[in-house]
């Protein structure tokens, strides 16, 4: 497997037609961190970065290239496998197209208030961006058990917040998501324990990447165009 190196988080643009970079099923490789395992700190630890990317996201990759060696599955690549595969596999690998998007929704820099068109639709959708955040921090933290807290476009072109169990995501519901973040027990747990408010509060203020968002919801209108 190839080992790959983090990188500033603007060398990241379109890859195979997508605005960020999915691991790839077929070379067996974990798309790179966007920023150094310590970047996110005091918010979300570095030894919890290092076990959620490392043991965590890779364990994923591992077991679904071992599901699917010698198939024809294994020529596909990883949205296709999330689109169309289930039980086990989509398991493993909707896991590995969550936390491939996680990440990339988090930034050192994070937190600041979005703008532009997103601005705009935020505030069109909930009214105000304080709501929509107060809606993302509700639902990520009052969601029962393990799953995510998404920001998503639907075909009508409407902002809405919702959340997924387990390794669902809303790709399979027609909708685009511009944003993720991650309520399985294993992003927090090291850093503040049970209190997954804490953390939920800490990627809302500190390391949401609005930029990100932005992007997705580009992409999210042309397809939709
Ligand atoms: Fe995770």
């Amino acid at each position: 497997m190839t080992t790959t190196q983090p990188r500033k988080r603007d060398e990241h643009s379109g890859h195979e037609g997508r605005s960020f970079e999915c691991s790839s099923v077929r070379e067996w490789r974990l798309a790179p961190l966007p920023w150094a395992p310590d970047a996110l700190e005091p918010h979300i630890g570095r030894r919890t970065v290092e076990l959620h990317y490392g043991k965590h996201h890779r364990g994923y990759l591992d077991k679904l290239r071992a599901a699917i060696e010698g198939k024809p599955e294994a020529e596909q690549d990883l949205e296709q496998l999330v689109r169309t595969s289930q039980g086990h596999v989509f398991n493993m690998a909707a896991q590995v197209w969550n936390h491939d998007f996680y990440w990339r929704s988090l930034a050192p820099d994070g937190g600041r208030r979005p703008q532009g068109e997103l601005l705009a639709r935020i505030e069109r959708d909930f009214g105000s961006f304080e709501t929509c955040r107060e809606r993302l921090a509700e639902a990520a933290s009052g969601h029962f058990g393990s799953g995510y807290a998404w920001l998503a476009a639907g075909r009508d072109g409407r902002l809405r917040v919702l959340t997924t169990h387990d390794a669902e995501n809303p790709l399979g519901g027609g909708l685009s998501p511009l944003l993720t973040i991650d309520v399985w027990e294993h992003a927090y747990y090291l850093d503040v324990q049970n209190d997954r408010g804490r953390y939920v509060a800490g990627v809302l203020d500190h390391l949401l990447d609005w930029d990100f968002a932005a992007q997705n919801l580009g992409r999210a209108g042309s397809v939709a165009e």
